[in-house]
């Protein structure tokens, strides 16, 4: 059976969930999905990054010894994770005692290979990042993603050899071998690749000024950087015991989601750790945009950030997934605001979908004796699904997907306006139950194209047909 090993960042434990992260996992999620559908044997990981100087000062103030304070958001995100039907099969948090120690066994064959050495690391650290800057990243002196001064430090610590793996690099995502989607983020990451050189990265901190990480098996009085740490999980999620000669059946990754902020360590840091322990690369990245709010970042300190509980609770698990997925377009970043959420969610859930199922399904359930459909079984429709539903799916492209299904939507809306079945019955009623049939079937098929995308709701119609009723109202309209 073929596999299929796609993945989400793990997110910092530093506070609540947003609807950013929600934005990647659900992607992923309908991807895994519809990868299933396929019959492939997917395997669809995330978790939680819980170590750091962010978390560890972020602890500090609140008061909470850290691994309390990671307990306590590593929660929040996993009853988000269970309120959005997100269908996981592997979840690691960075502070698992299984991950830490194979963390600490890779650090061992880097060093023993010669990949990591000692030396002195001079640089502006982001903490908000947790990544060292180029100047060239800096505008006025700032971080712009966090709009703050970097921290200067200099540090005898260790390095991992960057430098001399950059040509191998730059010809695996030259040739796809590792695919970065979209073509925009490919170049971005080639224009740096070819522009600069690959500087080796400090990989390790003293424990005076960070103490929570995992400790350098070799060198206890230091903690290792975070992204190393971090980028462990895509393998340690495995439960992998760090064994090179038994890496888990479904690595390489085939796909990796991230949105454009976290490219540059993927496609650097990443693939160096890979190559140093001889192990092959993930095939590609899905990388996606940043949700804005009206036009801005979501930040705390400006107050703009949209909770994701709060549009679940007042308009449910598939109001929210439906936003994401078509709403927000595949590769640029989109907007958020809940007077947006709310009229998308009115237009196309409430009146669109909900209003059809509930139309269709009345009139059947009125004059029609049984179900005159029996829901095409999952592999007729992967056999059946539209040429450009495959393409769209392959292309990430799924809004335009979204978009296929709600002009199908509107095509069945037309059909009862034009054949006025509740009118014809009266007079030909042979004609009218045809036509009944003939939608009853559109809306099936409607169904099962919304699987991957609206689970919840895909079965509520599937059932309603199935038992020929009409359903308890699918969205309600919201004032
Ligand atoms: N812990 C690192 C990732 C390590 S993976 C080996 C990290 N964590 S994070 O919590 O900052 O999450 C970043 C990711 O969350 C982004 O790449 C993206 O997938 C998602 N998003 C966070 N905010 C987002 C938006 N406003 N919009 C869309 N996605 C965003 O970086």
């Amino acid at each position: 059976m073929e596999k299929f090993y796609i993945t989400t960042p793990i997110y910092y434990a530093n506070d609540a969930p947003h609807i950013g992260h929600a934005c990647t996992t659900v992607r992923a999620d309908a991807l895994a999905r519809w990868n299933r559908m396929l019959g492939k044997k997917v395997f669809f990981s995330g978790g939680m990054d819980e170590h750091g100087l962010k978390i560890q000062r972020k602890a500090e103030q609140s008061n909470k010894a850290p691994q309390i304070f990671v307990d306590e958001i590593f929660a929040q995100f996993r009853d988000l994770w269970q309120k959005l039907n997100i269908s996981c099969d592997g979840f690691i948090r960075t502070t698992d005692e299984k991950h830490k120690k194979t963390v600490e066994c890779v650090l061992n064959e880097l060093y023993e290979k010669g990949a990591v050495y000692k030396g002195i690391y001079k640089g502006f650290y982001c903490v908000g990042c947790e990544q060292f800057l180029a100047k060239s990243q800096l505008i006025d002196g700032k971080c712009l993603d966090h709009n703050k001064k970097p921290e200067i430090l200099e540090e005898e610590n260790y390095l991992l050899k960057m430098s001399a793996l950059r040509k191998n690099l730059l010809e695996k995502i030259e040739s796809d071998k590792l695919k970065i989607v979209p073509e925009t983020r490919k170049n971005e990451i080639l224009s740096f690749l070819r522009n600069q050189d690959l500087d080796d990265i400090s990989i390790s901190r003293n424990k005076k000024n960070v103490s929570w990480g995992i400790e350098l098996p070799f060198d206890r009085n230091h903690v290792v950087y975070v992204w190393i740490d971090a980028f462990l999980n895509y393998l340690t999620v495995f439960g992998w015991d760090g064994d090179l000669k038994n890496i888990p059946d479904f690595f390489p990754p085939d796909v990796q989601l991230m949105s454009k902020d976290i490219l540059r360590v993927h496609a650097t840091i990443w693939p160096a750790i890979l190559m140093h322990l001889n192990l092959p690369l993930p095939r590609k990245f899905y990388v996606h945009g940043q949700i804005l709010f009206e036009g801005k970042k979501m930040s705390k300190t400006l107050g703009n950030v949209i909770d994701p509980f709060e549009l679940i609770e007042e308009h449910g698990t598939d109001a929210v997934r439906y936003y994401l997925l078509r709403e927000i377009t595949p590769f640029d970043d989109g907007d958020i605001t809940k007077e947006k959420f709310k009229e998308a969610y009115n237009a196309n859930l409430a009146n669109g979908l909900g209003n059809l199922v509930s139309r269709i399904m009345k009139m059947s359930e009125q004059y029609l004796r049984r179900s005159p459909t029996s829901s095409a079984t999952k592999s007729d429709f992967v056999a059946q699904a539209p040429n450009d539903y495959k393409k769209l799916m392959d292309n990430y492209e799924l809004n335009k997907i979204m978009d296929l299904i709600w002009q199908k939507i509107s095509k069945l809306d037309l059909k009862i306006q034009e054949t006025q079945p509740f009118k014809l019955i009266k007079t030909e009623p042979e004609k009218a139950k045809e036509i009944l049939r003939e939608l009853v079937s559109g809306l099936n098929q409607i169904a099962i194209m919304l699987k991957p995308f609206l689970p919840e709701t895909s079965e509520k119609i599937i059932k309603a047909i199935e038992a020929n009723k009409m359903p308890e109202p699918l969205f309600l309209r919201k004032e």
